[in-house]
């Protein structure tokens, strides 16, 4: 038994990456899992992975970057579970470019994932939380949170963003409600398959080849469920060993 088993943990974006990783340790520590992201097929596969394997696991269909979805999201596991003690804000996207390559599109689209996905996921739970008396925000952002590079500055701006609301929230509500931002390095996942640049692409290929595996973070993320809840764990980096960023 640890502080996991039992608890009612929301992932969104479970559905491949870090966010599936986490929910099948999670699961396997004991929690129950509630996925979401915007591909089914996948959610369900992998909650009957998780079922087949002696976990619980419930999955919805969610986009973040809809509020009403998001509430839904929600809603559905309160309904479903009673509660909610986790909420893991996992859910993004990265098409990294340069500035003058003038992908309006795609900033717009990490300013619609990455940052009001994750108010959104705050809007949606935090009264729960707040009448529950306990809660715990564990939302994704990046190294890109600490330092900018070339191709990704709005990526960063989001992830900067992620942080800042982050510690804001955790100023505003610490007492019952927990918050913690886990900013990963390089990990093996999707994300980079949303990059539409080639220049990016490419380089960004290149940098991946010492990506360490999502279960890595994943970890980080259950040492910071399974802390007491008088300990915040606020903020955490988990990077390759071998990266210099
Ligand atoms: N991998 C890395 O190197 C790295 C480094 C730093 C930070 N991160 C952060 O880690 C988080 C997880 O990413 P990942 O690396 O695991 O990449 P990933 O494998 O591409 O996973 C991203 C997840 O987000 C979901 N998603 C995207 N748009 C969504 C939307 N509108 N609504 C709901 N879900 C949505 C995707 O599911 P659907 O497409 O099915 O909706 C997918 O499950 C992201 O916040 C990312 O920025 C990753």
């Amino acid at each position: 038994m640890s502080n996991i088993t039992g608890k009612i943990i929301l992932i969104t974006g479970a559905s491949s990456g870090i966010g599936e990783a986490t929910a099948r340790l999670l699961a396997a520590k004991g929690a129950t899992v509630v996925l979401g992201a915007r591909r089914l097929e996948r959610l369900e596969s992998l909650a009957a992975s998780i079922t087949e394997s002696g976990g619980v696991a419930a999955c919805r269909t969610l986009d973040v970057t809809r509020r009403e979805d998001t509430q839904a999201f929600i809603d559905f596991a309160e309904q479903r579970f009673g509660r909610v003690d986790v909420l893991i804000n996992n859910a993004g996207v990265m098409p990294l470019s340069r500035l003058d390559a003038l992908k309006v599109d795609e900033w717009d689209r990490m300013i619609d994932v990455n940052i009001r996905g994750v108010l959104h996921g705050i809007a949606a739970a935090l009264p729960l939380m707040q009448r529950q008396r306990s809660g715990q925000f564990i939302n994704i952002a990046s190294i890109g949170a600490y330092a900018v590079s070339p191709t990704a500055a709005v990526y960063c701006a989001t992830k900067f963003a992620v942080r800042a609301i982050s510690e804001g929230l955790r100023q505003e509500v610490g007492g019952d409600v927990r918050v913690t931002v886990v900013s990963p390095g390089v990990t093996e996942s999707e994300l980079a398959e949303s990059i539409s640049d080639e220049a990016a692409r490419v380089a960004m290929n290149d940098f991946r080849r010492i990506a360490i595996p999502a279960e890595a973070i994943a970890r980080a993320i259950a040492y910071a469920v399974e802390q007491p809840a008088d300990v915040d764990v606020s903020e955490l980096v988990v990077r390759p060993t071998a990266s210099p960023y």
